[in-house]
């Protein structure tokens, strides 16, 4: 497995715009990692990768945020309310089949409605330094299995 370590927001964020050139519609990402980890950061970094100028906010209360001004749609959704049950009535299936870019945080609660092919990107605290962050690219299918590789070799260049 691919891994990256980040030592600033701005780095964690860059990881996203990187990765904003690689997506394609119908892409789904899950974001894993503990309260604080960066997952919104990253997520803010796609989606200004994507084009997006409007300011990326965690979708805490309203579960899932669309934005369409950019090269794709990005769903951006935060599924931490659901933690005892609820995803099932969401409809979330039009999203990860959708036209957009699907980005899930907290996906655990609602794992009986995620695809099989996905790209999850665990984010982890270090103890040693408080900025710093491991972020892991665990890719489910051929699809994302190549837009990690594209992702390694676009920072090896
Ligand atoms: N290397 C780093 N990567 C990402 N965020 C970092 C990093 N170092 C410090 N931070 C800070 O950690 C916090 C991460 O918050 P956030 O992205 O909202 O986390 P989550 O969505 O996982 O709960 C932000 O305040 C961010 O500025
Ligand atoms: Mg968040």
């Amino acid at each position: 497995m691919f891994s990256i370590m980040t030592t600033t927001d701005e780095a964690t964020q860059n990881i996203g715009r990187q990765l904003a050139k690689l997506v394609s519609a119908g892409d789904v990402i899950l974001l894993d990692g503990d309260l604080g980890a960066g997952k919104t950061t990253l997520t803010k970094g796609l989606a200004a990768g994507l084009g997006i100028k409007r300011y990326v906010k965690s979708p805490t209360f309203t579960i899932i945020r669309e934005y369409k001004e950019g090269r794709l749609p990005l769903y951006h959704m935060d599924v931490y309310r659901l933690e005892n049950g609820g995803g099932d009535e969401l409809g979330l299936d039009e999203y990860f089949n959708g036209q957009g870019v699907s980005v899930v945080e907290w996906s655990q609660f609602v794992e009986g409605e995620l695809p099989e092919q996905r790209l999850t990107i665990h984010l982890k605290r270090n103890e040693a330094n408080i900025d710093q962050r491991t972020l892991t690219f665990d890719p489910q299918g051929a699809h994302y299995q190549k837009l990690v590789e594209k992702l390694e070799a676009q920072r090896n260049e």
